[in-house]
């Protein structure tokens, strides 16, 4: 996509890269979410006291978009969140949740491109890693934005 030059600022004009705005619900953000996993249609006013709440956390939880403005929808997100620790001299990490891109547009660098931004944004908020879980098959995926597999993920679910 990027090979030619032109090609670049046609696709900078076409997808903008930003933080979640409330607005972004009615362009279609939760049946984004859909395609990664369980999520229920969200009331407006669930959302808006989610939105608010996150709100409040400011840089420490990040969730980014990518809207596509040939025709206003969300295409692409993800998030990032900032653990404050005691070890590593009061460190923090980041933690990467819920990538997703729209199953129409992927392939098109947008995956790496919000991971790009949600690790440039842990690293600029003093983290010494950022983490994520994904499945085996997403691996070479995360591998090609600069991540490398390191021991093993553990969950016990309460539903
Ligand atoms: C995984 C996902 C986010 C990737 O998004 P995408 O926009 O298609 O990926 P990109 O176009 O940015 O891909 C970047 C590079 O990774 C490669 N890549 C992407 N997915 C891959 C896969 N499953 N296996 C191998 N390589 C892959 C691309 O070929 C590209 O390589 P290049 O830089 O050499 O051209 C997308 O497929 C998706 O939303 N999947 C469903 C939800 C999901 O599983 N999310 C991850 C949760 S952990």
């Amino acid at each position: 996509m990027e090979d030619k030059p032109g090609n670049v600022s046609i696709e900078q004009e076409r997808f903008q890269l930003r933080r979640l705005e409330i607005s972004d619900k009615k362009k279609g953000f939760i049946e984004l979410l859909q395609q990664l996993t369980v999520c229920e249609s969200v009331s407006d006013k669930d959302f808006e006291e989610r939105y608010q709440e996150l709100a409040k956390h400011g840089d420490e939880h990040v969730i980014c978009v990518i809207e596509d403005r040939h025709g206003g929808k969300i295409v692409a997100s993800g998030s990032v969140f900032i653990e404050k620790k005691f070890i590593r001299n009061c460190g923090k990490v980041g933690h990467i949740e819920d990538v997703v891109v729209d199953s129409s547009i992927r392939g098109m660098q947008l995956g790496k491109k919000i991971v790009g931004f949600l690790t440039d944004h842990a690293c600029s908020m003093g983290c010494y890693k950022v983490i994520l879980d994904c499945s085996l098959e997403n691996k070479p995926f995360y591998e090609k934005c600069g991540y490398k597999q390191k021991e093993v993920q553990m969950v016990k679910y309460f539903i």
